[in-house]
C-alpha cells in the first residue's frame, strides 16, 4: 500500500480525484462510522497544517491523539521510528507526519503498516499544501492548462516551492519562479523571471516567506525586501484583472507582502485554509479506503439513517 508522502509518487488523475472527493465532501458533510484513530505527530512548529488536519479529522467522526513533543518520551531519547511504532503498536490507523529532516519518510515507509501522510518534511515536500493550493486555483479558473503560476520567494528552502512546482506542472499549468539571487535553487528545472514581470503575466501569484529558521547564514538579499522582491501595493496594481494572490501561509506582513494586500480583493489566503481542511478529509478518507481500513459502507451522510446507500454518488479516488 502506498503511503501519502510526495507528489512525485502521484498522477494527475489522483490529485483530480482528491480534489473532487474534495469538493463532495464540501457539498455534504459525511462521517466514517467505525472507530478510527489518527496520530498527528508534528515536530515542528504548525498552526495551518495542524489544526486543520485535526478539524477534518473531526468532521470524518475519526479521533484525534493527543502528541506534544515537549511532553512526550522523545525527550527521554526515544527516536522518530520508535515514536511512529508506538502509535502503531497502540491503535492509532493513520499517522500525519511532520518533521524537519527532509528524508524523515525513508526511515518509515517500509517498516510502518498504518498509511502515514506526509505534513511536511524539510525543505522537500509538503504534499497536502500543493492539493489545496491546486484546489483553490482549480475553483478559480475550472482548469490548469495555460494557467500561468509565479511562486515568489524563498524558493531554495521551501517545501511548498517544490511540491507546488511539481503538482502544478502534472496538472498543465505553466510554472514560474521568481526570487532574490541567494534564494534561486539551481537544482529545479523552471524559468526563473523578475518580479516586475511576474506581476504582468501571472494569473496566480504565489508569494512565500524568507524561511529565516532554514538560513544558516544572514543574506543581504533580506535588505530591503520587501521594496525589491515583494508584493508592493504600485506592483499589485499591474496585475492582471483577474489575477488572484496566494500564500500559504504563515504571512510575514510588509515583507514579503504589503499588509493590506493580505485581505484585498484577489487575495485567496484564507480561502486557502478553508479549502486545506477539505483536501485533508479527502487525503484522509483515500488513505483509509485504499489500506481497507474502512470499506464505503462505513461512510454515511451526516443527518441520513441509510447508512451504506448514502454514498453511491460520491466519487472516491482508488
Ligand atoms: N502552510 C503551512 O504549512 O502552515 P503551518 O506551518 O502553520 O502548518
Amino acid at each position: 500500500m502506498k503511503h501519502f508522502l510526495s507528489v512525485q509518487d502521484m498522477t494527475a488523475k489522483d490529485m483530480i480525484d482528491l480534489l473532487e472527493m474534495a469538493q463532495s465532501f464540501r457539498e455534504e458533510e459525511i462521517r466514517i462510522t467505525k472507530q478510527v484513530f489518527a496520530a498527528n505527530l508534528f515536530f515542528e512548529p504548525s498552526t495551518r497544517t495542524k489544526s486543520s488536519f485535526i478539524i477534518a479529522e473531526k468532521k470524518l467522526g475519526m479521533e484525534s491523539l493527543e502528541f506534544n513533543v515537549e511532553s512526550s518520551s522523545m525527550k527521554k531519547g526515544e527516536s522518530l521510528y520508535d515514536t511512529a511504532k508506538t502509535f502503531e503498536a497502540i491503535g492509532a490507523n493513520v499517522l500525519v507526519v511532520r518533521h524537519e529532516a527532509d528524508d524523515w519518510a525513508n526511515e518509515l515507509k517500509d517498516k510502518i503498516a498504518i498509511p502515514i501522510v506526509n505534513g511536511g518534511a524539510g525543505t522537500k515536500a509538503h504534499p497536502t499544501q500543493s492539493l489545496l493550493d491546486a484546489d483553490t486555483i482549480y475553483q478559480e479558473f475550472g482548469t490548469f492548462e495555460n494557467i500561468n503560476i509565479v511562486i515568489a520567494g524563498d524558493i531554495k528552502h521551501s517545501r511548498v516551492a517544490k511540491s507546488n512546482a511539481e503538482m502544478l506542472t502534472k496538472l498543465g499549468a505553466n510554472v514560474y519562479f521568481t526570487c532574490a539571487p541567494d534564494f534561486q535553487d539551481k537544482n529545479l528545472d523552471y524559468p526563473y523571471i523578475t518580479m516586475d514581470e511576474a506581476v504582468e503575466i501571472g494569473d496566480v501569484l504565489m508569494l512565500l516567506r524568507i524561511q529565516h529558521e532554514r538560513h544558516n547564514e544572514f543574506s543581504s538579499s533580506t535588505v530591503n525586501y520587501h521594496e525589491n522582491f515583494g508584493l508592493t501595493i504600485e506592483r499589485e496594481k499591474r496585475m492582471k484583472n483577474h489575477a488572484i494572490i496566494l500564500h500559504p501561509g504563515p504571512v510575514n506582513r510588509g515583507v514579503e507582502i504589503d499588509s493590506d494586500l493580505v485581505e484585498c480583493e484577489r487575495s485567496r489566503i484564507f480561502k486557502q485554509m478553508s479549502n486545506g481542511v477539505f483536501v485533508r478529509m479527502a487525503v484522509l478518507t483515500t488513505q483509509l479506503l485504499n489500506w481497507g481500513i474502512i470499506d464505503e459502507y462505513h461512510i454515511e451522510k451526516r443527518n441520513n439513517n441509510c447508512r451504506g446507500q448514502s454514498v453511491s454518488n460520491m466519487r472516491f479516488a482508488n
